[in-house]
């Protein structure tokens, strides 16, 4: 499963000796041409170009229609997943028969992550059909992602395994099921990570948003889109509380700037293809089955293990705080836009008319320093943490999070409600379990 990682990061290596091979021919061109070697060299010319067109062509038919920058890397990380077959169409059907009367036909992409994971079984529990799909990347690890899945598939969701810049996958998809709604939470997330890995970035927020928006626009009927964005497009804005309408051009990290580039282009597919758009922008997500890269998460582990922890502040001993926002309370955020999402307007690939784009905050409106997520997690973990008091480094992070709500509030009925003393107390509860009983599952 460390396969993509290591693609991810041979990248570089294989764009630089790519373009070296024919290069190479052409310079060793011109002895060819010497007289008294010419036959056996114009045999040996045929046969060498043979080989140059039979590579090429190779190279061709096994790239997807994309030949764009990441393609390379989505080519050789797409070889591996296997699909298709009337056992898998059953499968996927069956997935996404919709039990209940109105009832939606969703497909959730970053099924096996931890906001999908959560989405997927709420839908699928109030009777939606529910297709998963996910490349179960080793970001974090996998183990906990097939954990996920095992969970899911006691309820009764599939996850396709594939990833979202496989445009035949996603073709064949829509070919089984005409899915209504598509919840697009795939995604490379992480703030830090982009200085190790870019590419992994735009492979997903932006390749990946694209290569889905495509297929989106042209199938028929076209499904409605609701995406995560995030609260990172918010930037060095520096008024609070962060209101949909202020400024998002000063993004603090890539992560950042994929997914502000992802509300760009989602705006072009709706006015271009009538693509119903919404985008949500998640205020620092955490609960049961949530992230390892996150800080309430690996604070609690290293807690756990006696391991100093680096708790970050601005200059002047500065407090950093987030607004921390309960998986439940997104959840419902994510159900929220999804019902009140208005229909596509294209057909046929051509937009028929206007149609709906948003974007909400989805947060908790109510932040809180870093160091009192220690003290409740101390309390919670009845551990002394060893805390390493660190200034907070300009690499992505930034100071403080605060959304303002009110627009979320009134379209889509979000009101969140679990403050972060009673959500952590959840996670804690999971952690324990899931960490305690040899990584079995918990109920
Ligand atoms: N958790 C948060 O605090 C937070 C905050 C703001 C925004 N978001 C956004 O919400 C969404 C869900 O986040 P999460 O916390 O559940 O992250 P996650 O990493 O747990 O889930 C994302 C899932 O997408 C999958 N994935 C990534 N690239 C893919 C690809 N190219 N094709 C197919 N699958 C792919 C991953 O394997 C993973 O399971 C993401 O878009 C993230 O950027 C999350
Ligand atoms: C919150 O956003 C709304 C617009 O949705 C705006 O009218 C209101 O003034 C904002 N509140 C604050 C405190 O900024």
């Amino acid at each position: 499963m460390s396969q993509l990682k290591q693609q991810m990061s041979l990248h570089n290596n294989d764009d630089n000796s790519a373009p070296s091979t024919p290069g190479k021919f052409k310079m060793e061109k011109s002895p060819y041409f010497n007289r008294t070697r010419w036959h056996s060299s114009l045999a040996k010319l045929t046969l060498w170009s043979f080989a140059f067109l039979a590579v090429i062509f190779i190279f061709f038919f096994r790239s997807p229609s994309s030949p764009s920058l990441p393609t390379d890397t989505s080519r050789r990380s797409l070889r591996t997943y296997n699909w298709g077959g009337p056992a898998w169409e059953k499968r996927v059907r069956s997935s996404a028969r919709v039990r209940s009367r109105n009832g939606l036909s969703v497909l959730v992409t970053g099924a096996a992550g931890f906001v999908g994971t959560h989405v997927a079984s709420a839908l699928k529990r109030r009777g939606d059909g529910v297709l998963g799909l996910d490349n179960f990347n080793d970001y974090y690890d996998p183990s906990l992602k097939r954990a996920r899945q095992a969970l899911l598939e006691r309820t009764g969701v599939y996850i396709v395994e594939g990833d979202i810049n496989d445009e035949a996958l996603l073709r064949k998809l829509f070919e089984v099921v005409a899915f209504t709604h598509v919840m697009h939470l795939a995604a490379q997330a992480g703030v830090r990570y982009a200085m190790e890995n870019p590419g992994s970035y735009v492979h997903s927020n932006i390749a990946g948003f694209v290569n889905l928006l495509e297929v989106c626009k042209s199938v028929n009927p076209q499904p409605a889109i609701v995406w995560a964005s995030s609260s990172s497009v918010y930037g060095l804005n520096t008024k609070v509380p962060f209101s949909e309408r202020d400024r998002t051009d000063q993004p603090a990290s890539l992560y950042a700037a994929t997914k502000k580039a992802g509300e760009e282009i989602a705006h072009t597919y709706n006015h271009i293809y009538g693509l119903s758009l919404t985008g949500l922008r998640f205020f620092t997500v955490y609960g049961p089955w949530g992230r390892p890269d996150m800080a309430y998460f690996f604070f609690t582990k290293d807690i756990l293990k006696g391991k100093a922890i680096s708790v970050f502040e601005a200059a002047n001993h500065g407090t950093v705080a987030r607004d921390f926002t309960y998986i439940d309370d997104i959840v419902r955020g994510c159900l929220g836009a999804l019902d009140t999402a208005e229909k596509s307007t294209g057909s046929g690939g051509k937009k028929r008319g206007p149609a709906q784009l948003r974007v909400f905050n989805l947060g908790n409106t109510s932040p809180v320093p870093v160091t009192e997520l220690v003290s409740i997690l101390e309390r919670l973990l009845k551990v002394k943490a060893k805390r390493n008091i660190m200034k907070l480094p300009r690499n992505g992070d930034v100071q403080f999070t605060h959304a303002n709500i009110s627009y979320a509030q009134r379209e889509l009925g979000y009101k969140p409600t679990t403050d972060l003393q009673t959500g952590l107390k959840k996670f804690v509860r999971w952690y324990l379990n899931y960490y305690s009983g040899g990584k079995k599952a918990v109920e």
